[in-house]
């Protein structure tokens, strides 16, 4: 959440550039912005509320500057509460929490604060720090130590060379261009420049002038030595091409990526394996749509390997935390690998003894690099704030896990193949639904639909989940009221919701779901099946292709589909939903 870039160059386009970087960081925040250049007759600061996207300037020259995009957290959405925050001398940007800001600020009561954020009291803090005669590194190292919460931060002094920047527990990235060098919460926003990357650790400080870096450790002050990495993204990766939107370019990047998920690498998927069976108890945590995929997995393990894991958002895994342990298997699912709460519970577990097993999208997140074994999903950039191709590439590569599981000593091969078998025809049979025919008549069901507040989903098996996934799908871009249940589970109580006409999407067309649907119907649903054939209950039919396990990939297109269509309809940016944010940094 808040995306935070800076430039340092021997040229005079920092300010344009910082505009330019931060629109690729949107999806991270887009309550307001703001952007500070050193200009040769001082600090200018543009800022306010809005979508950085809609801002077309042309900033004062200066060769340093740096930007926000704010997801707000602290402070409503106000100019007054948008970054950069100037105190003194001091010009600030921050990402994460200052979780016990409001102790400190009341220790300031001679400053006269200008917004409601903790951000200013890190900048305060900062500014006294240097009045009182500490150099910026000293007293960026004394500031941070008082700051409780996840962060990362980037400074310029006045009058003062470069660009500081610290962070502890939120993403931060030097790219190291020629003559030039950024620090940015995430790749796209330099990624033009160059592809020449140090990833900025915990409790680490950078300091950057021009073409330079030069790093330290937070706590000691130390001099330290970063390796740099070049990534493989492509510009194009980022980029929407000819669709409208991110969300939809995703949908249909999902013919590749569940191809693609086939080659997942053996000996990564074994080490994998290796540490579930040396466990003596399986916890998957994660949250919000990749907590969907950790559900499908449960499915999976139990029906292919016979494994039972314990699938725990991310948030309530405290409250299971004394059964974590030396021989606990903590498995983390994340796109962004930057997710609070899934880190801190990794974090703690560590501590206890546990095996860090993690898969995410983004290869060198956090999460990554805490795990002792990862796989990355390798879905390509995911920029949409709704998951859609990582969120099938996490299923994908969760079967392949399962299929591996099953496997005996001599058969690891064989068995891993049976998954690799599913996927191959799935991803076939997916293709034949991501076109723009299929699309239309998809389109043509959410038009039925679009004027109804509320929705029901209902799915068995590993289709309940995708019934959950569906519904935070359709609330999160359309803003309809849509519900997920356990199929069986609607006549204990939430059939009491259904009226003349409700919209219920149906995930399957078996005997069992069939039933149910027509408990529904009875009480005067509409029923929209999702399923392989056509049945004479459903008034609308939308084809998911017999995929076997694979059905739970199947059956998320159409529901993808249908969800951005309804956004679309409403009116609204399906990529920039309100009040949310791609990565959660937050707890
Ligand atoms: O980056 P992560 O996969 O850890 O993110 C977890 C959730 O915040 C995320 O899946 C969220 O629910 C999506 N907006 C859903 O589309």
């Amino acid at each position: 959440m808040c995306g935070i870039f800076s430039v340092t160059g021997s040229h005079k386009k920092a300010g344009n550039k910082v505009l330019s970087g931060l629109k690729k960081l949107e999806y991270r925040g887009y309550d307001s912005w703001g952007i500070a250049v050193q200009t040769a007759k001082g600090v200018v600061v543009q800022k306010d509320t809005g979508k950085i996207s809609e801002v077309h300037l042309d900033l004062p020259e200066g060769s340093k500057a740096i930007g926000h995009t704010r997801w707000a957290t602290h402070g409503g959405v106000t100019k007054a509460n948008s970054h950069p925050h100037r105190v003194g001398k001091v010009t600030l940007v921050h990402n994460g929490i200052f979780e016990n800001y409001a102790e400190e600020k009341a220790r300031l009561v001679d400053h006269n604060f200008q917004s409601d954020t903790d951000t200013e009291v890190i900048a305060v803090l900062l500014s006294q720090a240097i009045e009182e005669g500490l150099d910026i590194k000293s007293a960026i190292r004394f500031v941070t130590q008082k700051i409780q919460g996840r962060f990362s931060i980037l400074v310029m002094i006045d009058d003062q060379p470069g660009i500081w920047a610290a962070r502890k527990g939120s993403p931060l990235i030097v790219g190291r261009g020629e003559n030039e060098t950024f620090i940015a919460s995430d790749i796209p926003a330099f990624l033009e420049q160059t592809n020449k990357v140090n990833y900025l650790d915990d409790d680490e400080l950078v300091f950057v002038d021009q073409g330079t870096a030069n790093f330290f450790d937070l706590n000691t002050g130390k001099a330290i030595t970063k390796r740099e990495i070049t990534v493989s993204w492509k510009v194009e990766e980022s980029k929407k091409g000819n669709y409208a939107h991110f969300m939809i370019k995703e949908i249909f990047d999902q013919k590749e990526t569940i191809a693609k998920a086939i080659n997942h690498d053996n000996q990564a998927i074994a080490d994998f394996v290796k540490a579930l069976k040396s466990s003596n108890g399986v916890y998957m945590v994660a949250c919000g749509t990749a907590n969907k995929a950790c559900m499908v997995a449960e499915y999976f393990f139990a029906q292919i390997s016979g494994r039972k894991v314990n699938v725990v958002s991310a948030s309530e895994m405290p409250y299971f935390e004394q059964f974590v342990n030396d021989r606990t298997a903590l498995v983390a699912v994340s796109q962004s690998g930057e997710t609070a709460d899934v880190l801190e519970i990794l974090e703690r577990g560590k501590k206890s003894g546990a095996k860090i097993l993690a898969m995410t999208n983004v290869e060198s997140s956090s999460i990554a690099r805490l795990a002792d074994v990862h796989l990355p999903i390798q879905a390509g950039p995911e920029k949409a704030v709704a998951s859609t191709k990582a969120t099938t590439a996490q299923i994908a590569l969760l079967l392949l896990c399962a299929y591996a599981d099953s496997s005996t000593v001599n058969d690891f091969e064989k068995c891993l193949n049976r998954g690799r078998n599913i996927l191959r025809s799935t991803a076939g049979n997916i293709n034949d639904l991501l076109n723009p025919r299929y699309e239309s008549y998809v389109k043509a069901v959410a038009e039925k639909i679009v004027q109804h507040d509320n929705l029901f989903i209902i799915g068995r098996g590993a289709l309940y989940p995708i019934a959950l996934e569906a519904a935070i799908k359709i609330q999160e871009v359309s803003y309809i009221h849509a519900q997920g249940f356990p199929a069986g589970e609607i006549k204990h109580g939430p059939i009491a919701l259904i009226e003349a006409g409700t919209p219920c999407l149906v995930l399957g067309n078996d005997t069992e779901i069939i039933a149910n649907a027509t408990e529904l119907k009875s009480r005067g649903a509409m029923i929209i099946g999702i399923a392989d054939k056509d049945h004479e209950l459903f008034d609308e039919w939308l084809k998911a292709p017999n995929c076997e396990e694979g059905q739970a990939i199947a059956t998320l297109i159409p529901v993808q589909i249908l969800s951005y269509h309804l956004a679309i309809l409403r009116g609204l940016n399906p990529d920039m939903p309100r009040n949310l944010a791609k990565s959660v940094t937050v707890k």
